[in-house]
């Protein structure tokens, strides 16, 4: 089974970009399922339902997110409607929502997590914890699972990778908006690659307008953050899963650059 993923689609730039290039790369790459992180989709922060309607409506299979998922308050109550939309599972259980989807396609179950990483980030439930507890739950229905891991710290993805490897069929980290070159295969055929980076504003800061950050550097004061404008790219990941084993065939990575 064939799988792309894009990275955390930032804004009107970003979702305008997948709106009018996913055919071409479903043309291309032929996916089975197409999942997104839509935690900043929204103005850069946050999903509207407006704005995962339109997601899904693409025909995208799961949208995940991070630790910009609440900051659109709407989703609060309108989460729990789209199963298929995900919070991190580490967030405490008086949230709503879910931290994984088990979606099936023909003959074949695919589970999706979203966890968040806790080095430089919230302090939320132990993520080694928590994915033991969901694997325990779901890996006996599942002939693929997939893991985003929205953190910060590189030494956390890696570990999270080493950790599941030969458990879980592909873990890809999401949260830093860059793309990292470390695509790789682990010996126990996990697929894993430490940030898939983003969907949106290539002459930016993180998708962010640059001289409102570089400011903001200077001064270290709040700043209303305004997308930059210009270019788009969009960043992603194509990975080849075996439904018999649940272990990564092939992994590559893409960055598209779109000149407005
Ligand atoms: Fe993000
Ligand atoms: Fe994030």
């Amino acid at each position: 089974m064939k799988i792309l993923i894009l990275g955390d689609i930032v804004g009107r730039p970003g979702r305008n970009a997948v709106a009018n290039q996913l055919s071409h790369l479903r043309e291309e790459y032929k996916p089975d399922l197409v999942i997104v992180n839509g935690e900043n989709a929204s103005a850069g922060r946050g999903l509207t339902e407006k704005n995962a309607k339109e997601l899904f409506e693409l025909d995208i299979d799961v949208i995940t997110t991070g630790n910009h998922v609440w900051d659109k308050k709407e989703i609060l109550t309108y989460i729990e409607s789209y199963p298929q939309l995900i919070r991190p599972a580490n967030y405490p259980d008086p949230c709503p929502g879910k931290g994984y989807t088990i979606i099936h396609k023909g003959e074949t179950t695919i589970g999706v997590i979203n966890l968040s990483g806790v080095v430089y980030l919230s302090n939320l439930t132990n993520p080694f914890h928590t994915i033991d507890k969901i694997l325990h739950e779901i890996s006996k229905q599942c002939n693929i699972i997939i893991l985003d891991f929205h953190a910060e710290a590189t030494s956390e993805k890696l570990a999270m990778g080493y950790y599941c490897d030969g458990r879980i069929s592909l873990v890809y980290g999401t949260h830093t908006h860059v793309q990292t070159a470390d695509k790789r295969i682990l010996n126990g055929g996990t697929g894993y690659i430490t940030d898939i980076g983003m969907t949106g504003p290539l002459d930016g800061i993180l998708g962010v307008d640059k001289d409102i950050i570089i400011q903001q550097m200077q001064n270290n004061r709040p700043a209303r953050y305004d997308l930059a404008q210009g270019p788009v790219q969009i960043n992603g990941i194509i990975t080849e899963i075996n439904e018999e084993t649940g272990k990564c065939q092939s992994l590559d990575n893409f960055i598209r650059i779109i000149e407005e």
